[in-house]
């Protein structure tokens, strides 16, 4: 009786917390909506159109193939599996080895099964570090990758101490971009690989826009089918993860932030954010989060900006926070 309480105590928890998210996001999309209207935002921005008709910046093609990385207890995989085509590939990993996973996120085996099933899921695997993605099984490794995400890294080593804390979660992401820039350069999504042009009929609940791309240079805009590949990551805002330098620690590694943008979790159906000792934050998902993206080339105004001053490829000082 006392076990029925508690997870109906939990659940009308959960509801209420996903009704405050709903409410804070529909706050951030008209918010949102207004600067781009401010900002008269091109024809390449990635939107995506969810099933009750709102657009909302979604960094991916229907056809993408997505590497997951740090996926907790699987549900971004399988909420993203759910929004792209029959066409994409997912491989889904998480840190964690099968047996420590299940217990700590016991919804974890549902996730797992249905992914399994689903016909964009390429694989499913555990202990997979971010760090050595060149450890992956040969078969993985050959994906042409055209998306690498991570959302809300972190080490959840416990470490009290600010700086420390900040510096291994720091070494973390260092050791993820550097592996999944390699990952990028060396597999076929890099080599800017035509990828499946036909464009799957939209599901029965999403239907995406047209094919997006970041980048606004000539190459990438006269040829559509080329995705140029990029690396994902969201992180909370706020101390002390704006002291974290992620795009200072991206470009150590070779890659450029294109822009960044507010991660609405809510967007992705099913998916809960969980913390890395399984342990869960009722209201996580009501605090701010951006979506950094990434790509091997610099943004395409660094490059505008170069060709008309002729000074080298720096981005702006201070940029790098
Ligand atoms: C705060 S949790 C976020 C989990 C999940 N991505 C989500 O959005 O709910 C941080 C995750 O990073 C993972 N992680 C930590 N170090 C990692 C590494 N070197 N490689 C891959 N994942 C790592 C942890 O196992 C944990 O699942």
């Amino acid at each position: 009786m006392a076990k029925l309480k508690a997870a109906l105590k939990s659940f009308q928890e959960r509801q209420r917390a996903l009704e405050r998210v709903k409410a804070r996001e529909a706050k951030e999309e008209y918010k949102g909506k207004k600067a781009k209207s401010r900002q008269n935002i091109t024809s390449h921005e990635p939107v995506h159109v969810w099933s009750d008709g709102k657009r909302t910046l979604l960094p991916m093609r229907p056809d993408s193939t997505v590497l997951v990385v740090g996926d907790g207890d699987f549900s971004y995989s399988r909420a993203l599996s759910s929004l792209l085509s029959n066409n994409a590939q997912i491989v889904a990993t998480v840190y964690d080895d099968e047996a420590e996973c299940h217990k700590k996120y016991p919804q974890a085996a549902e996730n797992v099964a249905a992914l399994r099933l689903a016909p964009n899921v390429h694989s499913v695997l555990f202990r997979v570090d971010g760090g050595r993605l060149e450890a992956l099984p040969g078969d993985v490794r050959q994906c042409p990758f055209t998306r690498i995400v991570f959302n809300y890294p972190h080490t959840g080593s416990g470490i009290k101490d600010r700086a420390r804390n900040i510096r291994d979660n720091q070494d973390m992401l260092q050791a993820f971009f550097r592996s999944a820039a390699d990952l990028l350069r060396t597999g076929s999504g890099a080599a800017g690989l035509s990828f499946t042009t036909t464009m799957a009929p939209p599901s029965s609940t999403t239907t995406m826009a047209s094919p997006a791309i970041l980048d606004s240079d000539d190459e990438c805009a006269n040829h559509p089918t080329t995705e140029p590949p990029l690396v994902l990551v969201t992180l909370r805002t706020g101390d002390p993860y704006d002291d974290w330098n992620i795009k200072g620690l991206a470009k150590a590694a070779g890659l450029h932030c294109q822009q960044s943008f507010a991660f609405l979790a809510a967007r992705y159906p099913g998916y809960a954010h969980c913390r890395t000792d399984g342990g869960r934050e009722e209201d996580f998902m009501e605090k701010p989060a951006k979506t950094f993206v990434f790509s091997l080339r610099p943004p395409a105004s660094a490059l505008v900006g170069n060709t008309k001053s002729g000074k080298s490829g720096k981005t702006k000082k201070g940029s790098s926070k």
